[in-house]
């Protein structure tokens, strides 16, 4: 049986409460590691970044971040997770990127279970790789969070791939573990982590591998994390923001006319979502002129697309992602 959050925790709403939960933790954790040293998988992602930023606060270098890249993250997080933790925070944070790696094993890979095993699979040999080669490591912090308690026997986002290898043996520090997603957040805003992080839209583990639709390629991947971060630049300026928006690229081409002859090029497609648990969805509306600015820009500078599509579907029936 989970350890389950204390009835007396007061919900953390407002800076003070945050400030008094993180001077709370800080204590715990120096008093947890002493003067040993923690291993810390940092994604980027809300959970994973308030973990590195409140042990950077209470042990500093002790804590060890290994930021796996595995060529599947959006335009522009790796260098951010560097900007933020090594440049700003001074973090001992190694970087991976793992790119080459990732995209051999998918090579090929059509099947959508079978993209996500192995992306799951291979971010944990990455990650224990990078693990064996530090041999004075005793803990291992993770951004468990409560739902994953409630939800999932205490696992991290059971189908996430940040689940970690088992047989790494260290003990855990988990500090949000009683936490909800907003309270998580209200702490990370605290902690000083920018806007853009601290209350980011839901990413899947697998990352822009499943909108890669079909098998992989390199030249598709990237007309996908060009074209998404024209979708997310636009729609982040609605008021209000949707729960969930980015593209997807499907596996198809079709005819475009470019210097007065026909040629073949991908179609792109801006999916967005409201929900309040991701088990059913509606899509919200988007004004026509930003539907069009978002168009001409993503043919104008994103190669190889040359049609864009909005999907209309809601959930049920059509899933929120397209694999
Ligand atoms: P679907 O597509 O099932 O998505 O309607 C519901 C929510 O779950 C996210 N999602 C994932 N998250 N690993 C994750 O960590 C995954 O493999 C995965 N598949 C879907 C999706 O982005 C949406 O928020």
């Amino acid at each position: 049986m989970a350890e389950l959050r204390p009835e007396s925790m007061e919900r953390i709403t407002t800076p003070e409460l945050a400030k008094a939960f993180i001077d709370e933790q800080v204590n715990a954790i120096k008093e947890q590691v002493g003067d040993k040293k923690v291993l810390l998988a940092l994604s980027g992602g809300v959970d994973s970044s308030v973990v590195a930023a409140l042990l950077i606060k209470a042990i500093g270098k002790q804590l060890v971040c290994v930021h796996v890249n595995h060529g599947l993250l959006r335009k522009g997080e790796p260098e951010q997770v560097i900007e933020v933790f090594k440049n700003q925070m001074d973090a001992n944070l190694i970087y991976v990127d793992a790119t080459d790696r990732f995209l051999d094993k998918l090579a090929g890979v059509s099947d959508p279970e079978q993209k996500r095993k192995i992306i799951g699979s291979e971010f944990i040999d990455v990650f224990a790789e990078e693990a064996s080669k530090l041999d004075d490591i005793s803990f291992l912090a993770q951004g468990t969070i409560y739902p994953d308690i409630l939800e999932s026997d205490g696992v991290k986002a059971h189908h996430n791939v940040g689940g970690l290898p088992e047989d790494l043996k260290f003990e855990l520090v988990e500090p949000v573990k009683f936490l909800y997603k907003d309270e998580v957040r209200v702490v990370g805003k605290e902690l000083g982590l920018p806007d853009n992080m601290v209350f980011r839209q839901p990413f899947p583990g697998p990352g822009l591998g499943v909108r890669c639709v079909g098998a992989i390629t390199r030249d598709r991947l990237e007309a996908l994390r060009e074209a998404d971060a024209v979708v997310r630049s636009k729609i982040g300026e609605l008021t209000p923001v949707p729960w969930q928006y980015f593209c997807v690229i499907p596996d198809i081409k079709s005819t475009g006319i470019k210097d007065g002859k026909r040629y073949m090029g991908w179609a792109v497609v801006i999916r967005a979502v409201n929900t309040v648990d991701a088990v059913t969805a509606t899509v919200p509306e988007i004004p026509f002129k930003v539907l069009c600015a978002m168009r001409d820009e993503i043919i104008a500078t994103v190669p190889g697309v040359n049609r864009v599509l909005w999907d209309i579907s809601e959930k049920p029936v059509s899933t929120i992602e397209w694999e």
